[in-house]
């Protein structure tokens, strides 16, 4: 089939990809016309695993290409997907002047049927607004012609897929889910996706739109319960992790999700858990659940720096050393990383912050004024009263602690993702500190 996607950011340039390596024609559309020239070089602007390989491959092949224009880049697509930034407003609406822009264009251009699918996480009711954008601004064109105007639909397609995996979460779906509101429509998202042989899920346009509202808040939910619990567990001797553990073997619970940790980040969790409860508040729902799943997840960043402040004391003139500051592992994202709070925070105390980070590192340089970014998790720990992992990265296990406590000026570890060996480097010597781990810890 003939694809555009319009926005070549994370989501637009993995589903612009996946939908070329399960054998269709695409095109990425963005108006940044530098990423474009870049990405016409063959530059990948993100890092991903394994996106690099398959969008050269399918560039070089001719199933994939790039434009920085959507009147030419979606001309002869029957599906275009609109995968572009929805930020958050002060408010906590999401801002959808982009996703209003691209209908309108769409529309400007638009001389035969197409599909429009809203990729990009949207309230519900978007789609409404994008097919009475379309109307407004392509019946004008079409007012004296015979023929009247192309007919087209709105679906949405929400994406589910997680930095770092992304590639393979697309190759590999749970599900998929197409919200429709007609046969036609629902045959092309069919279509596109029949190589997946996945579980497909069809319904109508708002329901498509709040599964994916429900799904990433009862995500962020989760995470801020076990964080809660986490809270629980230091002040009565419990182990999170064990609790997780014996949690999820009740298949209605599961494992997943239940990792403590310095709190959820991303440009996902934080901005959509936000969008979930002002559009409740729109409808006349105080969502108070879900606002507590946000101040849990504040909290968390909170009680992680006063800990170090209580085991380290003064933290004027102390130097801290951090590991991890991509908002997770395997992705070079800085958006909303719980690492940015946790740092300030330090910062605003007078310490002194070294950093390492495997990929996100040049993301970081802008958002961390003074941070002193280290060639690696060596060069990082030099001189430090303590280590911080907040983000776990492979790497970071298998490092020579031996090594690391020589350089080191105080041998003491937070370990923010319970992520390390507590157990084995409370024996090396160091005073180790984990999340809700009370039983490791030796004070
Ligand atoms: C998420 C959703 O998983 C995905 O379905 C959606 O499409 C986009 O948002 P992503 O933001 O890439 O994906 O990352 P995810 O792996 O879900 O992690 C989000 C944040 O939660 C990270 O900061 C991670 O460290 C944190 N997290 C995750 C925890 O703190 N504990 C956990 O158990 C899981």
């Amino acid at each position: 089939m003939e694809i555009a996607i319009v926005g070549s950011g994370y989501v637009g340039l993995v589903t612009g990809v996946c939908l070329a390596h399960i054998g269709h024609r695409v095109v990425c559309i963005d108006n940044d016309q530098a990423k474009i020239r870049q990405l016409q070089k063959g530059h990948v602007p993100i890092y991903e695993p394994g996106l690099e390989e398959l969008l050269k491959k399918y560039y070089k092949s001719g199933r994939l290409s790039f434009s920085g224009s959507i009147a030419e880049g979606a001309k002869k697509a029957t599906v275009v997907f609109i995968a572009v930034g929805t930020p958050s407003k002060k408010n906590g609406d999401a801002d959808l002047t982009y996703i209003e822009n691209v209908a309108r264009e769409v529309a400007r251009s638009m001389d035969s049927y197409k599909l429009l699918v809203e990729k990009s996480t949207v309230p519900a009711e978007t789609g409404k607004r994008i097919e009475r954008t379309i109307r407004l601004n392509m019946h004008p064109r079409f007012k004296n012609s015979k023929k009247g105007a192309p007919q087209f639909d709105v679906a949405s397609n929400p994406e589910f897929l997680r930095e770092g995996s992304a590639v393979e979460d697309f190759m590999n779906p749970d599900r998929v889910v197409i919200g429709v509101e007609t046969k036609r429509a629902e045959r092309l998202l069919r279509e596109v996706y029949a190589p997946l042989k996945a579980k497909i899920v069809v319904t109508n346009l708002a329901t498509a739109e709040m599964i994916k509202h429900a799904s990433n808040s009862f995500l962020a939910t989760k995470i801020s319960f076990i964080n809660a619990v986490s809270r629980i567990c230091d002040r009565v001797g419990a182990d999170v992790e064990k609790v997780a553990e014996g949690m999820g073997f009740d298949k209605r619970i599961g494992r997943a999700f239940l990792n403590a940790g310095v709190g959820y980040g991303g440009s996902c969790f934080p901005k959509d858990v936000d969008a979930f409860v002002r559009l409740a508040e729109k409808s006349g729902y105080d969502f108070h659940l879900l606002k507590s799943v946000r101040q849990v997840n504040a909290e968390q960043k909170a009680s992680f720096v006063r800990l170090i402040e209580d085991k380290i004391w003064n933290l004027k003139d102390k130097t801290i050393a951090v590991w991890g500051l991509a908002f997770k592992p395997d992705t070079d994202d800085m958006r909303s990383a719980a690492s940015l709070d946790v740092i300030h925070a330090l910062q605003h105390e007078g310490a002194a912050v070294r950093a390492y980070d495997p990929k996100g590192m040049e993301r970081a340089r802008n958002l961390l004024p003074g941070v002193k970014l280290c060639a690696d998790a060596y060069a990082a720990v030099k001189g430090a009263d303590c280590l911080l992992l907040l983000t776990e990265w492979k790497e970071f296990s298998s490092a020579d602690f031996k090594k690391v406590m020589k350089a080191m000026r105080q041998a003491i570890i937070f370990d923010g993702r319970n992520f390390l060996d507590g157990e084995a480097l409370s024996d090396m010597g160091f005073e180790y500190y984990g999340i809700g781990r009370g039983h490791v810890q030796k004070t």
